[in-house]
């Protein structure tokens, strides 16, 4: 009989020290971004019920929150604000007392080793729940625009290191670059949520943020997941306009979008792990069907492997530690 012919790629897994050896990826703590969410009420901590583990914090505990980061080794935190008032056209988006502008100032003062993102956007600030304002019914993109630019101002005013917008209007990374220059901030990046998917992943964070559309849905402006050239048009007019990070959300239904995103732009590329997918693992935990950390570290990993540089994820705290721990 003639002899079998084949290749052993299991010499390469004999042993942990070998794997590690041939190890492609890592996951680092300098890749985690923590989100959270900044109450205006006083003295409150609320678990997001649909996210056990996330909170939302008043000021009064937010410093603590941020300490807690930095000891873990986690550099990076994006702010979302929740404010008490919401009206039509989301002013306290943009006002520099509101709720985002006060908790970035105070990381700043506090914290200051910590970067802070700020989340751009108008959703948790309009009582319509849509990320723009509305007129005859539709999103006025070009209106929204110039609140979306104010909007980064008064962030990058009260200290914000990067810029994140994810309002999904055309035209926000070059409203906000030329705004932002203009107003003396052209040393602050621009991290754009640039494919950004009509998603049933961010069910959870709505809930968290309080901005459920209060009528008809994003499918206007956020991406069709079925679309993959698409994607690759927002991330290209993202990249022209002078975005400095290129954001792709969700992550794990989208691997192959942050894949070619990575492939064809030459920009630091952003997961972000969304509301849905955390609920999901931390469902799933709690009822002792998967484990949790081997299941969160295997997706981040992923992640990295499909080319993110950072993930926004809501596991970070977590993730840190159990880095640590290894
Ligand atoms: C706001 C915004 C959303 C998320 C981040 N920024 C929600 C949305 O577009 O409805 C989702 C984050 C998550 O699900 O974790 N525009």
């Amino acid at each position: 009989m003639k002899e079998l012919e084949f290749k052993r790629h299991r010499r390469l897994r004999s042993t942990d020290n070998m794997r590690a050896l041939v190890r492609e990826t890592h996951l680092l703590k300098d890749d985690l971004i923590f989100p959270i969410f900044v109450l205006e009420e006083n003295d409150v901590k609320n678990e997001v019920p649909s996210m056990p583990g996330v909170y939302q914090v008043s000021l009064n505990y937010l410093t603590e929150e941020m300490n807690e980061l930095v000891n873990l080794g986690i550099k990076s935190v994006i702010v979302f604000g929740v404010p008490q008032e919401k009206d039509e056209a989301g002013s306290e988006a943009y006002n520099e007392e509101g709720i985002v502008q006060r908790a970035i100032r105070q990381i700043k003062e506090e914290v200051p080793s910590l970067t802070v993102i700020a989340d751009t956007c108008l959703c948790q600030y309009t009582d319509h729940g849509h990320c723009g304002v509305v007129r005859n019914g539709d999103i006025a993109n070009d209106e929204s625009l110039e609140l979306i630019t104010k909007t980064a101002i008064t962030q990058a005013q009260a200290g914000a290191d990067i810029i994140a917008p994810s309002n999904m209007m055309d035209g926000f990374v070059a409203a906000i670059r030329q705004g932002l220059d203009e107003a003396g901030y052209s040393q602050i990046p621009v991290m754009s949520y640039a494919v950004k998917y009509a998603s049933a992943f961010y069910g959870p964070f709505r809930d968290a943020a309080h901005s459920t559309p209060q009528f008809g849905d994003r499918k206007a402006y956020q991406m069709d997941p079925a679309n993959r050239l698409e994607a690759i048009r927002e991330a290209e007019s993202d990249v022209e306009e002078g975005a400095d990070f290129l954001i792709v959300k969700p992550s794990l239904a989208y691997l192959d979008i942050m894949r070619e995103v990575k492939d064809r732009f030459r920009l630091p590329l952003v997961a972000y792990n969304v509301s849905g997918e955390y609920a999901m693992i931390k469902a799933a935990a709690q009822n002792g069907w998967v484990d949790e950390k081997a299941i969160v570290l295997e997706k981040l990993t992923a992640m990295k492997r499909a080319g993110a540089d950072l993930i926004i994820t809501y596991f970070a705290k977590d993730a840190a530690k159990w880095l640590s721990e290894s």
